[in-house]
């Protein structure tokens, strides 16, 4: 379990996951309808990938180095009647099989499915732990985006730990310190839908890291950037090298000039 975990989270204490989860429910996302040319390039800057066996298997290749945190909870679509609806789609086994790294589900606190998606966090936890292998919780809001409180968050983080989760995944909110405070797992901050600017991604990047989160599991915010590179990069900088917000925009804008040249 340990050495599991400090393939996610660095010597220094912080993590930089980039997920590419978002077809299992969502089907072919914008800038993610053919992962591997989304992937690859992003690759070399992600301390672990965020993904489901299917992506990985056609997507990634096995001489990949990166760590594999493997999106094991699904069932459910954007079309369906509810997304909280979730079931353990990947067994413990095949996690193994495929040397991840840990494996991630949802929970959907508050919502109708609240007690199955909490008790299917509880049981990938009783298996994980037999085999060694984390289990990042992630608290999913679905569509209901408004929930992202740091009341709400604080809630379902603080279960998710309690329930068993070794790293609990969440959106960044006002008063964050509520959250991470109250948590006693390290916390990753999720972006959601694409924010206005890439100023604001790295403000709360920032403000997150310096209330308590140990780094970011970022996705759209990145890969659904025109310069998705210059991105990771910059949102890397605050995460490792305690970057602030106006230095990550030099080396965006700066490292955006370079990729806009090359391509
Ligand atoms: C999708 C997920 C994503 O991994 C998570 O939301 C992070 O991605 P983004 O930054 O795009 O929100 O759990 O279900």
């Amino acid at each position: 379990m340990a050495n599991r975990l400090a393939q996610l989270i660095q010597p220094d204490g912080h993590a930089l996951f980039l997920p590419v989860d978002h077809g299992y429910f969502q089907g072919p996302t914008r800038k993610l309808e053919e992962p591997r040319k989304t992937i690859e390039p992003l690759l070399p800057y992600a301390d672990a990938l965020f993904i489901t066996r299917g992506v990985l298997r056609s997507s990634v290749d096995p001489g990949n180095s990166k760590p594999i945190i493997l999106r094991v909870s699904g069932g459910t679509s954007v079309v369906g009647k509810d997304l909280a609806n979730e079931g353990i789609t990947t067994s413990m086994e095949e996690a193994i099989r495929l040397n991840a790294s840990a494996v991630g589900i949802s929970v959907f606190v508050g919502s109708d499915y609240e007690k199955e998606s909490l008790l299917n966090l509880a049981k990938l936890v009783d298996e994980g732990e037999r085999y060694g292998i984390p289990v990042m919780a992630v608290t999913a809001v679905g569509k209901e985006l408004e929930k992202r409180d740091a009341r709400y968050l604080a809630l379902a983080c603080r279960i998710a730990a309690e329930l068993g989760a070794r790293v609990v995944k969440t959106y960044w909110c006002e008063g964050f310190e509520k959250v991470t405070g109250g948590c006693p797992v390290p916390v990753v901050m999720a972006g959601g839908p694409q924010v206005d600017t890439e100023f604001a991604v790295f403000e709360f990047v920032h403000d997150g890291i310096k209330k308590g989160s140990i780094g970011v599991n970022l996705g759209r915010n990145v890969w659904q950037n025109d310069f998705p590179v210059a991105m990771i990069k910059a949102i890397r900088a605050v995460v490792h090298q305690k970057a602030t917000p106006k230095e990550a925009q030099e080396l965006y804008d700066s490292e955006k000039e370079q990729e806009g040249r090359k391509s």
